[in-house]
């Protein structure tokens, strides 16, 4: 009896024995992908990149960032407001850590973003003065561009300068110094930073008529002999819209023009969506509720299955046009982080990335490695 129950442990603690060196196995293997040398010969694959993992407190995420990618966003730090808070002072500090990150990991750094009007310095909104505009315009892209010299590879020298029928945005840069002032911050930067590459950034870039005021915009900077290198499409998507049609019509357009394309903030929000919003215009917010935060602790199996085939199709969609895309950057590293759950609805659990809130692949980050290996 003593016997048969000893024989019986014996057996059990093997087979636990056997399932842990499975486990670690597995978790070898998993280990052993990576999204940047699966997609090495394809396009470049970043991510943005908070505070936390800046200044190397989010180990977990910094470990992801090493391993998986080949290329840096700076989700803030860059901006405006950040490294210019006040009309006579200038804060690197974290900029420069940025850059530091970037270099001692051998990445591709991209600088976001040089004008735009979110998250500018707050004085800017009150300038009246055309010549006055353009001075402050010239003086920050001039100082910051000249820091990171050689550094930055390249800019996102504006960000979102159109509306959604095409038209050029109202914003303060339109309104006091007219169109030229697109012109004046590529030419400005260009001078700064001769070898950056140089990009106009916006969301919604597959809708038709924003994709035709976009094509204009950058035909005529071009026909004015200023210099762009891309067109960032940022790429806040969802589960079904855009149609990959249209994203696919937008990756050619662009290219046509002799420009590099590059899919800047890649994210797909599993959220409804107040009153069918599109696009990524930060200053809108909506209430909270339950309806509107259906998956406050986990996501259901099968929208994960969804999520995971969206990014699937986008995927096979990038490496079909891998000639005219240069970069594919998530906007984060891992759901946790995401400005999804705070946008444009405060504190809600969304899970947008290939990396869940406990550090761990998704379904999604199988599939998307998956296309590469099988
Ligand atoms: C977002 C950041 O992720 C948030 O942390 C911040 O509060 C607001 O801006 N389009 C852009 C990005 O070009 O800079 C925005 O980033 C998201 C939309």
């Amino acid at each position: 009896m003593v016997k048969s129950i000893v024989v019986c442990v014996i057996i059990l603690l093997f087979l636990v024995g056997f399932g842990k060196i499975r486990e670690t196995k597995l978790r070898t293997e998993e280990h052993d992908a990576s999204l940047k040398k699966l997609y090495a010969k394809d396009f470049y694959i970043g991510a943005a990149v908070n505070d936390g993992v800046i200044l190397g407190k989010n180990t977990q995420a910094l470990q992801i960032l090493k391993k998986e990618f080949n290329t840096i966003s700076p989700e803030n730090v860059m901006k405006w407001q950040e490294i210019h808070p006040s009309p006579n002072s200038f804060n690197f500090e974290m900029a420069d850590k940025y850059v530091a990150l970037g270099k001692k990991n051998n990445m591709h750094i991209v600088g976001h973003t040089l004008l735009w009007h979110s998250q500018i310095g707050s004085w800017m909104n009150s300038v009246k003065d055309s010549a006055v505009m353009a001075n402050y315009i010239k003086e920050h892209i001039t100082t910051v561009a000249e820091r990171y010299k050689g550094k930055i590879d390249s800019w996102d020298v504006v960000n979102e300068a159109l509306n959604e029928d095409g038209a050029l945005r109202e914003s303060v840069f339109l309104k006091v110094m007219g169109e030229r002032y697109l012109e004046y911050a590529f030419k400005i930067a260009e001078k700064a930073d001769p070898s950056a590459e140089l990009y106009y950034n916006d969301y919604n870039m597959w809708k038709p008529k924003k994709r035709e005021g976009a094509i204009q915009l950058i035909e005529n900077l071009q026909k004015n002999g200023v210099k762009i290198h891309g067109v960032g499409m940022q790429g806040h998507w969802g589960l079904t819209e855009p149609s990959l049609e249209e994203v696919e019509t937008s990756i050619i357009a662009y290219s046509k023009l002799g420009i590099k394309v590059a899919i800047t903030e890649l994210d797909i929000t599993v959220l409804p969506n107040p009153w069918e919003l599109e696009g990524a215009e930060i200053s809108q917010n909506f209430e909270n509720s339950d309806e509107m935060n259906p998956y406050p602790d986990v996501l259901p199996d099968s929208v994960e299955v969804q999520l995971a085939n969206r990014y699937r199709d986008i995927f096979k969609l990038f490496l079909k046009h891998s000639d005219k895309i240069d970069r594919v950057t998530f906007w984060g590293v891992n759901d946790k982080s995401s400005w999804l759950n705070n946008w444009p609805i405060k504190k809600r659990t969304n899970y947008p990335l290939l990396f869940d809130r406990d550090y761990k692949t998704k379904k999604a980050y199988h599939v998307v490695t998956g296309l590469k290996t099988n």
